[in-house]
């Protein structure tokens, strides 16, 4: 059995973007709709009660589009309203957490640092993530005010951006962390920044592609994979009304041509 429906994601903004390119390299065929919350973001700024209203918002946006699987390609959402979306919906659900699991397993001296926003910090699953991975390991956590609007802002490579990143790397470099975690799904933006602020002996690592590969074993699993062998299409929503955000998907994308849908919910 096959099904060519399209495969939903959302995020607060365009971060999710770094998974939805994770998601295209390793299912190629599957149709995709991304849904940018831009109006509402940074989610980091909101209560939990807010974030869980935008999710039913946008997973009911998304599931009148037709799609068969929902991911959510944010953090933040994730730990504010993943289990309340998954017993709504009829379609698997797939969240994303930061990778603590995989870094405790990379890292060599036992301290692993993580960049997050506060809400997923403060979150429950974080704390347990924490508690069941990192037995005899030290994780140090960095809430990152700022970083998000700068990238919404399709300031990627700006000065200021790079400033910003840099105080907070300090503070987990202080630390000696030898692993990194990305926890956010804006920060693999930041990625090649990283690295070179953190130096060529840490390593840093996001959630992107496990996540990608949980969707596709879900995909399968339910036989919703599709039967297509053409190339999957994709289609941008945003309810941000700034002239940047349409550029700023283009870029991060990678296609000048693309088209960005404006919807008002
Ligand atoms: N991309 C979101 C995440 O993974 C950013 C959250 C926010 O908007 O504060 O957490």
């Amino acid at each position: 059995m096959s099904d060519n429906r399209p495969v939903g994601l959302f995020d607060s903004g365009v971060g999710g973007i770094s998974v939805m390119k994770e998601l295209r390299k390793i299912l190629p065929h599957e149709d995709l709709i991304y849904f940018a919350d831009s109006a509402n973001c940074p989610y980091g700024n909101n209560p939990p009660e807010f974030i869980r209203e935008r999710a039913r918002i946008i997973s009911d946006f998304l599931l009148s589009q037709g799609i068969k699987l929902l991911v959510i390609a944010c953090n933040t959402a994730s730990v504010a309203a993943l289990s309340q979306i998954r017993q709504a919906l009829v379609i698997p659900v797939v969240g994303i957490e930061p990778a603590i699991k995989p870094a405790t397993t990379l890292t060599r001296n036992g301290r692993v640092g993580v960049l997050a926003t506060g809400v997923t910090l403060a979150g429950e699953r974080f704390t347990s993530l924490v508690e069941r991975f990192a037995d005899g390991i030290e994780v140090y956590s960095q809430a990152c005010p700022g970083l998000v609007e700068m990238i919404e802002a399709g300031q990627i490579e700006s000065e200021d951006t790079k400033e910003l990143l840099s105080a907070y790397l300090e503070k987990l470099l202080a630390q000696e962390v030898d692993t990194i975690v990305l926890g956010c799904t804006h920060y693999p933006f930041l990625r090649p920044e990283v690295e070179n602020l953190a130096g060529e002996k840490v390593k840093v690592i996001d959630t992107g592609s496990a996540v990608s590969q949980q969707v596709a074993r879900v995909l399968a699993a339910n036989q919703l994979l599709t039967s297509t062998e053409d190339s999957g299409q994709e289609i941008f929503y945003t309810n941000g009304t700034s002239p940047e955000i349409e550029r700023v998907i283009r870029q991060l994308w990678g296609d000048p041509n693309l088209i960005v849908h404006q919807i008002n919910i």
